[in-house]
């Protein structure tokens, strides 16, 4: 079986029990960081490529903000669209089905470690991205394990002991995110992250660790290109 298929059918299976993370409160500020670092406009169409069960699209719509999720599975879909959430594609993000220059900005959520190529990603990336604008990325850093969340598992638990109810499911998310992580190991080093992104033809504006320290996000913009931005500094 070729590796996206194994990576699709894995998160249909890990869709049944992937919500359990929103009993988590260092799984809402994640997603906070993320929404608060990319700074959406409600004229804006921004894209969260690898949407899972819509939970960063759910935070925004409530403010306003529209977006466009896409993912590979669709049982991740299926419960995105339960919680009323439209704009839901089907589609690998390494070939996005979208014209160039069509996106205010990006949003990619724990998805980079999951991708055989991510660097097909970050120029697909590049290409549905308007000049200008930003793309938020977080993703695992080479030496995160999931054991590493347990102090703020504990402290979730201390403020929100109905999680002992959900303990098969939670036993489950973390089993079949090993499996995933287990086929594609995709974790990387703050200069191998930066190395990709700059390829791809972002320039880096903030990188830094979230997500109890698990995590790099990356906050990163498709440059303007020199002609534009020698009219802008003249309109300035
Ligand atoms: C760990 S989940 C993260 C979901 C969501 N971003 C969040 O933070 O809750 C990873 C998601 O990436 C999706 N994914 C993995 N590879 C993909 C690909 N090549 N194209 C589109 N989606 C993909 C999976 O189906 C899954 O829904």
């Amino acid at each position: 079986m070729k590796n996206k298929e194994i990576i699709r059918q894995m998160n249909n299976e890990h869709s049944k029990v992937y919500d359990v993370v929103l009993e988590l409160p260092f799984y809402h500020q994640h997603l906070n960081k993320i929404l608060n670092e990319l700074t959406p406009k409600e004229s804006g169409i921004y894209l969260d490529a690898g949407c899972g069960t819509g939970n960063l699209i759910n935070k925004a719509r409530c403010n306003g903000y529209t977006f466009i999720g896409v993912d590979l599975s669709d049982e991740m879909l299926k419960k995105a669209k339960e919680k009323g959430i439209e704009n839901l594609v089907k589609a690998d993000i390494t070939h996005l089905p979208f014209r160039n220059d069509y996106f205010d900005g990006i949003t990619n959520v724990n998805v980079l470690y999951q991708l055989k190529e991510p660097k097909k990603f970050l120029d697909e990336a590049n290409r549905v991205l308007k000049t200008g604008r930003k793309i938020v990325i977080s993703t695992p850093d080479k030496k995160a394990s999931l054991e590493n969340f347990a102090p703020e598992f504990i402290k979730s638990l201390i403020k929100n002991p109905k999680i002992f109810l959900r303990m098969r499911e939670i036993i489950d998310y973390y089993k079949i995110n090993k499996d995933i992580i287990k086929e594609n190991p995709g974790f990387y080093p703050k200069d191998k992250l930066e190395e990709m992104v700059k390829e791809s033809g972002f320039d880096i504006n903030k990188i830094e660790k979230v997500y109890a320290g698990q995590n790099w996000l990356v906050v990163a913009k498709k440059p303007r290109e020199e002609k534009e931005q020698g009219l802008e500094d003249k309109v300035n």
